[in-house]
């Protein structure tokens, strides 16, 4: 194995990209995520711990959030009295006050998931050592979580000095989710228990430190700890384990026994057997889910980084949870569950690893009530998801931004009101997942409901004028134009979501006759319903230029301004900070893939080839990338086209987003969309992966200098090893 291919380092400390590394090398299981940052802390640093499904709506917020939960990483080292801090000022060299840093390396391990810092740090007294700190989230059993600090004297005999802390002192932002957070300590064993301040929501953490010496333990408000002095000779070392239990009352009726009974078990496997554990059940999501690319060493390490953001915010034991936009990486959006989750991240985990994707459709299939509710307050009929969800599944688009328009007012976010294909693209999703599972249980007893009775929101939701169906107020994936009439995006996704519901509904009749009488009845799928959906799927205005045989964005898209989106380059992020919000709503400035994205979702289903190119040449030229979903699809459609060119570029792009970070607010958390969006270019775009009636089967259009790219699918319950070759 080429480790170099499996490994993000950081050398020497780069304090100006303090936030970006504290993203990128976050560590997580899938049940949480922990942001990279010192155990030591550091000025301007964003300390974080996600825990999946946690979310708490504060007094005098707009909208709920992921709650940021303990520091369970900190751990405060002195050497010889020196507090251990990363200080790298040159005036400090000649004079160190506080200390010293002589070398730094931190490397993410891709292949294990662990998180590993060594320090050389010289005490004020002239003593130095070599500290090394790791981490990990456990994969094996996901409510451990582990460090280890091995210190190692190179130069004198200094005392060392180590407290390991559980810091509660923490918030998002300011805003304080929590009501309580009560503090015990016992010599080596200490823990935290905090309850949200609306959700209730309880969570412990306890925590042991093993090592040399006589732990003390140590309470503050809101912190708690153990400390450890001991004495090292020359040349010797000492390693202290820091094991960490953590519950919360969504996982068990008393999260302080789960958590203590966790620990103590923890404590009789020992760091070493827990890493070998978690090490062992990282080689299994590799073997299914990892890309090999020869040729490209860039594209090899960008594709494994943005696959680990995806596995560790995978859920892999909880179908009440799903992931956000910015993962468990990030405060970003909020942890809230957007479109971004079911057309970007799930498709891999459908291909590679089918119960992971499961949990994340049943996630929305336990939220139909909260989207039965938004459609009935809406004045619609059957499910309507929310743009942007939570745990309640209730609506939780903030209505107002913090962008201020140029009359100093804050901007209406209508996506909320308004994005409503969220719908069809969940249902995209269950479809997917039944085509490549096989998994006819699941359908029968949820997906075919999820399906359906957002087909019953279409029926109601769709405009019947002068003839034909129409919808108006729309956004489509295109967020600089709101409230379009028409969106062809919308339109013809629902025109593809009833008939499929159609052909559902009497697949059912012929093999599951018992479950489709009880969505007939339940859902109120009777004739007129159905001959409705048939009516709107003849009727439905489909946007299309018949004289450049383009599908058209939306009615009147072409009325708009023409801005030539390649004049403001190299810029980072979207033209709609430059032009502004007014003037980019009446551009033809396009936020993301949106007619693209349609082509990437129905290829040929939905147009001749010739229409098809006709479409990328009218919209590519269009497109600023303003949102991070869109280099991916772009790549996607571009390789399904010939356009080799276009399609590296775009993926390169795609691969780039977090890694590189392109568009600037890596700080907010890893863009989970893109991740899953790479994956896809790569493997239904330039590996050409498409489903025959003898099955899964390539078509590749790879970049020149790409010699082969290997992967698994998992279809019908088979494994499928392919390998594409230039
Ligand atoms: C994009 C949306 C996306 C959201 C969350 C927005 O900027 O336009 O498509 O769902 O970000 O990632």
């Amino acid at each position: 194995m080429d480790k170099r291919l499996w490994t993000l380092r950081e050398y020497p400390f780069h304090p100006e990209k303090l936030r970006y590394h504290e993203t990128i090398f976050t560590v997580g299981n899938g049940y949480l995520g922990t942001r990279a940052s010192f155990e030591e802390g550091y000025e301007g640093d964003t300390p974080a711990t996600l825990v999946h499904g946690l979310y708490n709506h504060a007094p005098h917020t707009q909208v709920p959030e992921l709650v940021n939960a303990p520091n369970w990483t900190e751990v405060q080292i002195k050497v010889d009295g020196t507090p251990f801090r990363l200080i790298t000022r040159s005036s400090d060299l000649l004079n160190p006050p506080q200390g010293l840093i002589l070398g730094y390396e931190r490397a993410l391990h891709l292949d294990e998931a662990l998180l590993r810092r060594v320090v050389l740090f010289r005490a004020a007294s002239g003593a130095t050592v070599r500290i090394i700190f790791e981490r990990f989230a456990s994969l094996h059993d996901p409510h451990i979580l582990a460090q280890r600090i091995h210190v190692t004297a190179i130069d004198g005999a200094p005392e060392i000095e180590l407290e390991a802390v559980l810091d509660g002192q923490v918030s998002n932002n300011g805003v304080q989710h929590w009501a309580t957070m009560a503090p015990s300590a016992q010599a080596e064993q200490f823990s935290l228990f905090g309850v949200t301040n609306q959700s209730g929501y309880k969570l412990t953490m306890a925590s042991a430190l093993l090592g040399p010496g006589t732990p003390v333990g140590q309470t503050q408000e809101r912190r708690a700890s153990s400390v450890v002095r001991i004495q090292l000779g020359r040349d010797d070392h000492a390693i202290f384990d820091k094991l960490t239990a953590v519950y919360t009352s969504r996982d068990c009726a008393d999260p302080t026994v789960s958590a203590a009974t966790k620990l103590a078990e923890a404590r009789a496997t020992g760091y070493d057997s827990l890493l070998a554990a978690h090490r062992q059940a990282w080689k299994h999501c590799w073997q299914a889910m990892d890309i090999t690319i020869e040729g490209d060493d860039f594209a090899q390490l960008a594709v494994r980084f943005t696959t680990y953001h995806l596995l560790i915010a995978a859920p892999q034991h909880d179908e009440q949870v799903s992931i956000g936009a910015k993962t468990l990486s990030g405060l970003g959006y909020k942890g809230h569950v957007f479109w971004d989750t079911e057309l970007f991240m799930l498709p891999p985990f459908t291909l590679t690893l089918p119960s992971i994707a499961r949990n994340m459709l049943m996630y929305r299939y336990h939220r139909l009530e909260g989207a039965r509710q938004k459609a009935r307050e809406n004045g619609y009929e059957g499910a309507m998801f929310p743009w942007e969800s939570t745990d309640t599944g209730l609506e939780t688009t903030p209505k107002w931004s913090d962008v201020l328009d140029k009359q100093g007012q804050p901007l209406r976010i209508w996506t909320g009101d308004n994005e409503q294909h969220i719908s069809t693209d969940i249902a995209y999703a269950v479809l997917q997942y039944w085509r490549w599972t096989g998994d006819d249980a699941f359908m029968t007893q949820y997906g075919a409901e999820i399906v359906l009775d957002t087909a019953v929101f279409w029926g109601s939701r769709a405009q019947f004028i002068d003839g034909r169906y129409e919808l108006h107020d729309q956004i489509g994936p295109d967020e600089y134009h709101e409230n379009v009439k028409n969106s062809v995006f919308v339109n013809r996704m629902v025109v593809w979501h009833l008939q499929q519901a159609l052909q559902l509904l009497t697949w059912l009749e012929q093999h599951a006759p018992q479950d489709a009488a009880r969505l007939v009845q339940n859902l109120d799928l009777n004739a007129e319903r159905l001959a409705r959906w048939r009516d709107i799927i003849a009727n439905m205005i489909i946007p299309f230029d018949e004289a450049r045989q383009i599908h058209v964005q939306f009615d009147g898209f072409f009325d708009f301004e023409y801005i030539p989106v390649q004049h403001y380059e190299p810029r980072v992020g979207g033209l709609w900070g430059y032009l502004g919000h007014e003037r980019a709503l009446r551009s033809q400035v396009i936020k993301q893939a949106d007619v693209v994205m349609l082509m990437a979702l129905l290829g040929e289903e939905l147009a001749p080839r010739q229409v098809l190119l006709n479409n990328w040449e009218t919209y590519y030229p269009r497109c600023d990338h303003g949102s991070s979903l869109s280099p991916a699809m772009h790549a996607w459609v571009a390789a399904r086209l010939g356009l080799r060119d276009e399609a590296y570029h775009m993926l390169r792009h795609a691969l780039a987003i977090d890694l590189e970070d392109n568009k600037g607010n890596v700080a907010d958390g890893i863009h989970g969309a893109a991740c899953g969006g790479a994956w896809q270019a790569i493997v239904f775009g330039l590996c050409g992966l498409h489903l025959t009636s003898d099955g899964p089967a390539l078509s590749p259009q790879l970049p020149p200098h790409w010699k082969r790219v290997g992967f698994k699918v998992v279809y019908q319950g088979q494994v499928y090893p392919f390998v594409a070759e230039a």
